[in-house]
């Protein structure tokens, strides 16, 4: 109670000297009849110290349960985890989206090439930027069931805000022609990677920025930690490694706090990247020299790194209907997919397609086949337009972008066109052995390691199709890069 009177009090006096110096240079310029305009004034600026006063404490008390958050957050969680730190904090924000996330993927990426001794000098984490319990449960439960050995040995940990967090959004001013979802969304944007930060910044020596929908080039760890180590001078705040929004920065986490401040004294006037290039303004640029001289400076804190080693997959931002398509140029280009001439047929899919990975494309052997997570009793099909005598096939899932994104539990089934062959091909004293499932197809094959390659028995003859026949649910999405069926 004391100290807010004293503040009060301060900027009263404050005020009233100011518009004492206001009074005193007016009148010295017009002369006479000063007081009457000294009153007015006065009470003018008076009632806007009140009411900046009023707005102050507003924010304050929003900032200061937002800190309190946050330490709650962390204390409860560091009993919980080793207290050794490691190199590299990796933080990923993720919110609700209308379209499946890429978390999973995202995670395959990160770990996908990592050695014994990378991952020990690591730690994920994953802030929920949601307050739904049962929304939040469902993300670390998938995290837990995908990724069990990286979350049981502490590299891979799940966060989310409580409830309290957030503070009232409905009243934001809309700025920069931005909508008021979108002030609402870049806000909250801020008060996440804010929380993120804080959270992150005990566990390790650098923080680095990522998101939940990219996908990583190989050796990016050792990259990055040898590109931090070999700077030659100390002054770097920011050291870039893909020139898209807000992925791929990397931060001395000793930095963390003072970063934070300053989103959250802004947290509700400007998206976050902005704020970054601001706080970096303050720091490096003479405001009495150009701008020329400014980037110079600042050039010295924000060190970018060629080429890039983060990518976005997803052109659906997980702002409602914002369409991502932001690609980083400096990313380059793998072999995502290998092409084959297949016989023609009609290719059918109960997966959902995303974007234009369309099956018919993967057939083609033009683009990959890619599709959100599938659910147990999925299938990819293959119908012939007249039967044929087929050796063999070839399916291959994932690729060097998206190596997580396999098939699992999936068998490889064949419809024979004479169905008389299923009275043999199966049971005892039975030509061959395979098993058939109750709608005559024979079962060949099935994906190990997300590949599978077999060849037919030319005694069961012609095929009508071939199915690949989904058995479980999947966290991860379904990627078919390579699809070979060998007619005779
Ligand atoms: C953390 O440690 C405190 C005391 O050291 C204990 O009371 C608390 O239950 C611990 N929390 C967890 C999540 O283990
Ligand atoms: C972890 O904490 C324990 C006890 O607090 C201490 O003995 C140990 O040295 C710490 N380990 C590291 C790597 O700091
Ligand atoms: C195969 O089995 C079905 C019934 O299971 C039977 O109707 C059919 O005659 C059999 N065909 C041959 C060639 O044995
Ligand atoms: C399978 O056939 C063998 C002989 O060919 C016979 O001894 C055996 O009992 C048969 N098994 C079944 C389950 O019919
Ligand atoms: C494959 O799916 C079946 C049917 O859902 C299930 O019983 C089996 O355990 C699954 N196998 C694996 C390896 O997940």
């Amino acid at each position: 109670m004391r100290r807010k009177h004293g503040s009060v009090l301060a900027f009263l006096c404050l005020g009233a000297a100011f518009a004492f110096a206001c009074y005193t240079t007016w009148t010295s310029r017009s002369g006479g009849n000063g007081l009457d305009s000294y009153q007015t004034q006065f009470l003018e600026l008076h009632q806007r110290l009140l009411y900046a006063e009023k707005v102050n404490k507003k924010r304050s008390h929003e900032l200061s349960s937002v800190l309190n958050e946050i330490k709650r957050a962390v204390g409860e969680k560091t009993n919980s985890t080793a207290n050794d730190t490691v190199s590299l904090v990796m933080g990923i924000p993720t919110v609700k989206r209308e379209k499946q996330s890429y978390l999973m993927g995202t995670l395959n990426s990160l770990f996908f090439d990592m050695s014994a001794e990378q991952r020990n000098d690591c730690v994920v984490v994953i802030f929920v930027a949601e307050v739904n319990a049962e929304y939040v449960n469902s993300i670390a439960e998938s995290v837990r069931v995908r990724f069990p050995n990286e979350v049981l040995s502490g590299i891979l940990e799940v966060i989310s805000p409580s409830a309290f967090y957030y503070p009232e959004f409905s009243n934001l001013k809309e700025t920069f022609g931005d909508s008021k979802e979108r002030v609402r969304w870049r806000a909250k944007q801020n008060l996440d990677y804010s929380f993120l930060m804080l959270y992150a910044q005990s566990k390790g020596t650098f923080y680095l920025q990522l998101e939940d929908d990219i996908i990583v080039k190989p050796q990016y760890f050792q990259t990055i930690k040898n590109f931090a180590v070999q700077q030659t001078s100390d002054e770097w705040m920011i050291l870039e490694f893909s020139q898209l929004g807000f992925i791929g920065k990397l931060f001395r986490s000793q930095d963390l706090p003072l970063i934070v401040d300053f989103f959250l004294m802004f947290y509700k006037d400007k998206p976050i990247d902005w704020l970054l290039d601001h706080l970096l303004w303050v720091k490096a640029c003479n405001p009495e020299r150009n701008a020329k001289h400014c980037e110079r400076q600042k050039a010295y804190l924000r060190i970018g790194y060629k080429p890039s080693l983060f990518q976005h997959v997803g052109v659906h931002s997980s702002l409602t209907g914002k369409i991502q398509t932001l690609k980083d140029k400096d990313f380059g280009k793998n072999i995502l997919h290998k092409a084959h001439a297949n016989p023609s047929a009609k290719v059918t899919t109960t997966l959902k397609e995303y974007q234009h990975y369309t099956l018919e494309k993967a057939y083609k052997g033009t683009e990959c086949f890619w599709a959100f997570a599938p659910l147990a009793g999925d299938y990819i099909l293959f119908s012939f337009l007249k039967p044929l005598r087929i050796e063999g096939f070839l399916f291959r899932s994932g690729n060097v972008e998206h190596p997580g994104d396999k098939l699992f539990n999936t068998t490889v089934e064949v419809l024979p066109s004479d169905e008389t062959v299923l009275n043999f091909s199966t049971g005892n004293g039975s030509k061959l052995n395979y098993q058939i499932t109750k709608d005559g197809y024979i079962k060949i094959g099935a994906f190990k390691n997300g590949v599978v390659e077999e060849v037919i028995d030319p005694s069961i003859g012609k095929i009508q199709a071939i199915r690949l026949s989904i058995h479980s649910p999947s966290p991860v999405w379904v990627l078919l890069s390579e699809i070979f069926i060998k007619a005779h």
